[in-house]
């Protein structure tokens, strides 16, 4: 109960819900917005919904496959779709992550109860199991993953997302990215002008070449926070543990500078990343050549859509045997990566 009033800022006992005058439970700056727990239980749903519509992501006709991590985000989002009347399969990603924190184990755990408790489907992709190898392993032995193992765990995820929606006839696929992930990647984007990067960023990716899967995020306009507050209210159980490897991540980094930002300027973050997408439908990319995704061909090995020279960047990993130098670079050719 303490952490949901401390969601509560400024003049805490004065604080009453815009909509019916009761005790709010949360105040969110950046919309002058304070609701109390049944109608913020109420908002959330409908932002979720306007953003659905709003950029076009998928009709109550889609097959929808959510990537669920057990975090609350994507947990959340699972819930959200539920009672917006979408049915939604759930993919979890085993990668044998320990990290000291079982974290892997734990994760599976919370995706796993969410989904019985509710009677939905999940499907499990089991990493070591399947390919011999957990994420750190991987890391381990390539250059890619040498520090850190995020960019291969990156890597490993999408493929695994993009293979399973196909395999099981999925048209969209889902994930709980919010508006903090969005800004921050933007961030980091922006400061190393990542031309690619920037121009695929965006609430949806088509399926605009063959074997690729839709993917969408419809959290993207929700703060982290206001979705901290949903789960919380809603009851939903969720790992609160960061993956191991997250800590002292550039990612969260960018997070605390735009928080700072955020709080001397309240909708500072909403208005970086809209602002964003805005200048894009404007044009501000559309002289940009966008070499990286026109040629895709399918893997020799796994099938999925590359447009690197042979396997594809996932593939890679596994026949390398020795550090190489291309490797560990941010850019890959791998159309599915051009993301994050
Ligand atoms: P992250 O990359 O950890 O910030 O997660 C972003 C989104 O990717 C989550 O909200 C999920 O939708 C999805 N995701 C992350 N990890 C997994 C996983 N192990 N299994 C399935 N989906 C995941
Ligand atoms: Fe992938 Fe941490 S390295 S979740
Ligand atoms: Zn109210
Ligand atoms: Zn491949």
């Amino acid at each position: 109960m303490l952490a949901i009033v401390s969601l509560v800022q400024g003049k805490r006992s004065q604080m009453r819900c815009r909509k019916c005058g009761e005790k709010a439970v949360i105040n969110m700056r950046q919309h002058k917005l304070a609701l109390c727990t049944a109608h913020f239980l109420d908002w959330v749903p409908e932002q979720v919904e306007h953003a659905i519509r709003r950029y076009d992501m998928f009709t109550h006709h889609d097959r929808l496959l959510v990537a669920v991590s057990g975090g609350k985000d994507s947990l959340s989002l699972w819930d959200i779709l539920q009672r917006l009347g979408y049915s939604a399969d759930g993919l979890y990603i085993g990668l044998g992550i320990d990290g000291g924190v079982s974290y892997s184990v734990n994760s599976f755990e919370y995706a796993r109860s969410f989904a019985q408790e509710h009677d939905l489907k999940l499907h499990v992709v089991d990493i070591p199991a399947e390919y011999g190898e957990s994420i750190q392993a991987i890391a381990m032995r390539t250059h890619r993953g040498h520090y850190k193992p995020c960019s291969v765990c990156g890597l490993t995820k999408r493929h695994a997302m993009n293979r399973i929606a196909r395999q099981y006839n999925y048209s969209v696929l889902l994930t709980g990215h919010n508006l903090d992930d969005e800004a921050a990647i933007l961030f980091g984007n922006t400061i190393n002008w990542l031309g690619p990067y920037l121009i695929h960023q965006s609430p949806v990716l088509e399926a605009d070449k063959p074997g690729l899967v839709r993917k969408v995020k419809p959290l993207c306009r929700m703060y982290e926070r206001e979705m901290a507050a949903y789960a919380l209210l809603r009851g939903i159980s969720y790992i609160h543990d960061e993956c191991p490897f997250a800590k002292d991540s550039t990612s969260i980094y960018h997070k605390e500078l735009l928080n700072k930002l955020e709080s001397d300027r309240p909708g500072a973050k909403l208005n970086f990343y809209l602002s964003f997408l805005r200048a894009r439908r404007d044009g501000l990319f559309s002289s940009s050549i966008d070499d990286q995704a026109e040629f895709l061909h399918a893997c020799p090995e796994c099938g999925q859509p590359t447009s690197a020279p042979g396997l594809c960047a996932f593939c890679r990993m596994f026949v390398q045997v020795e550090d190489r130098p291309d490797s560990g670079q941010l850019m890959d050719h791998d159309h599915t990566q051009l993301e994050k």
